[in-house]
């Protein structure tokens, strides 16, 4: 890859031919526990917040009757900075003149020109559309006079709120390798290793913080064993995918035995999210949103197709290592991310701590660089998701730069298909594992109490 492609897929503020595409998808602004009073006081007196999405800045606000206001953030008057207006209930006023705009950027007042002006009038700030959708603030941030896409159906979005809990953190990189990470089959085996397994039973109802340490479905001569001991020992998976009406369809095969074949099934949904599993219950979606060129927040929902989710006790568990109210990783480059020898010998493959998985994820994506200069990066044969991801990308920015429809973006009637996507990592009978996997699919799907209705539904229609 020369320079000037791996500037084109990505550079994503204004004016740029990726940042195009990446508009014509809504994106997450915000966490909506970002405006609870309880984890931020400040949200109690003015619920206020600045953003910065894809090399923008924008102001986000919510009105007393509950709905939210995205603005640019710089006021049409003389370009003061609108996220420390005041916010009035039915609108956010500039402190430096008070002018004052409501949550679809309509300019209520000027009130330092003279009465009768009708300066107002011919005000109007850029608003985006913002919808909720599982503890998430959305926002469109595509041109001003086309019409947001419908929201694709998937499970992440379906599931109520007692079985959804969404977190976000930031790391200091570009989104594409943030994403990349994501989609590589491969890495778990090492990145994520422990040299010990974990007792399956001290896992207990904690699967939430302990990815990669539950229960592989399935089993090994009536035994269960641990996500590790099946990354550990079986290193070299064979990768391959298959195209999705949202994105990329990942199936990671490692052959244990002559009997027996570890399936890992994962989704990529195009641009810039990836589905997982964590258990055999549970999910994590996880989008990733470019802050601008340099910065990227990952956005993940957490999904159970079994009991409700204990928000609190999972927001604790990742705020041990993520600072409110911006969601900053308390390790970085700054403390070498933890790094510890000891640990590395011993422990560890990586040694950034057992607790924190993200962490590992962070490094990986921080170690690059701001931006990794792909020129430089020799791909092999299991980065073949990375190289097809990469073709994509570059054929969808084309194909909005010539004016055509970013892939993915579900007319009303596709919106329909884009449903799940489903993961598994199980231990299959060898030979049968793609019949295996749909039907452990199919079975988790039956089970979630909030899906079979919609399930059965989709069937029949
Ligand atoms: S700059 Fe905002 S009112 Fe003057
Ligand atoms: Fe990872």
């Amino acid at each position: 890859m020369n320079q000037e492609q791996n500037n084109l897929i990505t550079r994503v503020g204004p004016g740029t031919a990726c940042g195009a595409l990446l508009r014509s998808y809504w994106q997450p602004a915000a966490l909506v526990d970002e405006f609870d009073p309880a984890l931020d006081p400040r949200m109690a007196q003015r619920p206020v917040k600045a953003v910065r999405l894809l090399g923008m800045d924008l102001v986000l606000f919510r009105s007393a009757d509950g709905s939210w206001g995205l603005l640019d953030r710089a006021c049409p008057h003389r370009g003061a900075d609108l996220s420390f207006g005041r916010n009035e209930g039915d609108g956010l006023r500039c402190p430096f003149h008070g002018w004052k705009f409501d949550v679809d950027g309509r300019c209520l007042e000027t009130p330092a020109e003279p009465l009768g002006s009708k300066l107002c009038e011919r005000v109007r700030q850029r608003s985006y559309p913002v919808i909720e959708r599982s503890g998430v603030l959305f926002a469109w941030l595509g041109d001003e006079d086309s019409t947001p896409p419908p929201f694709p159906e998937f499970d992440c979005f379906a599931a109520p709120a007692s079985h959804s809990f969404a977190f976000k953190g930031l790391w200091q990189a570009n989104w594409l390798q943030a994403f990349e990470v994501g989609i590589d089959p491969a890495h778990p085996s090492f990145l994520h290793r422990y040299l010990q397994d974990e007792p399956l039973e001290a896992i207990g109802g904690n699967a939430a913080g302990k990815q990669f340490r539950s229960a592989s479905a399935g089993a090994v001569g009536g035994e269960q064993w641990p996500m590790t001991r099946i990354m550990r020992e079986f290193p070299r998976p064979e990768i391959s995918f298959e195209t999705r009406p949202w994105g990329m369809q990942l199936t990671a095969l490692r052959p244990m035995t002559e009997a027996l074949t570890h399936v890992r099934v994962t989704q990529a949904i195009f641009p810039a999210t990836f589905v997982i599993p964590l258990s055999e219950t549970l999910t994590i979606t996880q989008m990733h949103l470019p802050v601008d060129d340099t910065r990227t927040y990952w956005y993940a929902f957490f999904t159970s197709f079994a009991a409700p989710l204990d928000k609190a006790a999972m927001r604790e568990q990742r705020t041990q290592f993520i600072a409110l109210p911006d969601y900053i990783p308390k390790s970085g480059r700054h403390n070498d991310w933890g790094f510890r020898t000891e640990e590395q010998l011993t422990q560890t493959y990586l040694g950034m701590g057992q607790e924190d998985i993200n962490l590992h994820d962070q490094w990986a994506v921080e170690s690059m660089g701001a931006i990794q200069d792909r020129t430089l990066e020799h791909l092999g044969t299991s980065d073949k998701v990375i190289m097809a991801n990469r073709r994509v990308l570059v054929k969808a920015i084309e194909t909005v730069r010539s004016g055509g429809v970013a892939p993915g973006i579900a007319d009303a009637a596709q919106a329909g298909e884009m449903r799940g996507p489903d993961t598994v990592d199980g231990i299959a009978p060898a030979g049968e594992w793609p019949h295996w996997w749909v039907q452990q699919a199919r079975d988790k799907r039956a089970h979630a109490p909030w899906l079979a209705k919609a399930d059965a539904k989709a069937e029949l229609a």
